[in-house]
């Protein structure tokens, strides 16, 4: 690390022990941080997102230790931490007082993650509070990979932005609940269930298909959110093409994953092909960004060629269905 960057992580801790705002890279998504202790300061946060008051914040931490000296961690929590911290894993336990209700949008519990990115940790062990840190996107839009897609969707509003470059992952963490008998996966992520069920048994996965009552267990989880500013349809193979003939007034773009498909489709103007991968950890890298980049040549129409049905592909899946 440059000593340059060491001054802008001293001077982005300092502004948010002052109970600031600052966008940091985290390996999943890009996320804007404010102290966890401080109810004035996650206030800052829902504002800047407009974010409905309740969706709860993940708490980020810098390591199991530090998190001990917070909160009460289950056995199940330290069995997953020695395996998976930092990483994109995310847990939710019973809260403490010492972690603001605002970040718990007034809930017991509090989801919490020690993320795996050097700039992230050197924040985190340089402000040495918790953060609390929900993507740093406008609410209900596409979680931003890149620091440009962070200015594109929050505006100006944040006056710190650590560059930590694309983020490795991609897509958001999986969350975890282990408040619930057996616990259970409220989103899938790069962290798949079978992992989890190697360490710690069963666990359910939640239906995609919300039931109002589960909405309320994780507000966050509405059913349409990730949302680009376009329309997007998801096709299978077939149906594509069909559709690959020219469009009169709108701007299509198509997001493959087979190779097969792209050669055989022809382009005519108006219709992008854009070929990501057959590999799901390289296609859920590179999905946000190239929904930001389309979003910003005025593609107004979106198809994303169906998803495979292996586990790997899930939480790719799940991000997509919410779009439509
Ligand atoms: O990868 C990530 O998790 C990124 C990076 C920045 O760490 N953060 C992120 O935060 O995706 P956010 O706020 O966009 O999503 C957090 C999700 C929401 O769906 C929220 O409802 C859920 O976690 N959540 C937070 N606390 C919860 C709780 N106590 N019970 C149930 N769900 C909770
Ligand atoms: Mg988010």
């Amino acid at each position: 690390m440059t000593s340059n960057l060491q001054l802008l992580i001293r001077e982005a801790a300092q502004t948010l022990s002052q109970g600031e705002l600052v966008v940091f890279p985290t390996e999943t998504v890009y996320g804007l941080g404010a102290r966890a202790d401080s109810a004035a300061a996650i206030q800052k946060i829902y504002q800047a997102k407009g974010r409905p008051q309740n969706n709860p914040l993940i708490v980020h931490f810098h390591s199991m230790s530090q998190m001990k000296e917070w909160i009460k961690l289950p056995e199940q929590a330290q069995k997953l931490g020695n395996k998976f911290w930092p990483g994109p894993l995310t847990l939710i336990v019973q809260g403490s007082e010492r972690i603001c209700k605002e970040a718990r949008a007034g809930l017991k519990t509090v989801a919490i993650r020690i993320p795996n990115h050097p700039i992230a940790l050197e924040l985190l062990r340089e402000v040495d509070i918790p953060l609390a840190a929900p993507s740093a996107n406008r609410s209900g839009h596409i979680s931003p990979t890149q620091v440009e897609h962070v200015k594109r969707s929050l505006g100006p509003q944040v006056e710190i932005i650590l560059e930590g470059g694309p983020c490795e992952v991609g897509l958001e963490s999986t969350v975890l609940d282990l408040t619930t008998k057996p616990p259970r996966i409220l989103r899938p992520g790069k962290i798949l269930r079978e992992e989890i069920e190697n360490e710690i048994g069963p666990v359910d996965l939640i239906d995609q298909k919300l039931h109002a009552s589960e909405t309320l267990a994780s507000p966050g989880l509405l059913s349409k959110h990730y949302a680009p500013e376009a329309k997007v349809l998801l096709m299978e193979g077939s149906e594509i093409e069909y559709f690959c003939r020219p469009h009169k007034d709108d701007k299509v773009a198509i997001i493959f994953h087979s190779a097969d498909l792209k050669s055989k489709l022809n382009e005519p103007d108006n219709l992008k092909k854009i070929y990501l991968s057959n590999n799901p950890s390289n296609y859920a890298q590179q999905l946000y960004s190239t929904l930001y980049q389309l979003e910003n040549s005025g593609y107004n129409c979106i198809i994303i060629e169906a998803l495979p049905q292996e586990p790997q592909w899930q939480a790719i899946a799940n991000r997509v269905s919410r779009m439509i």
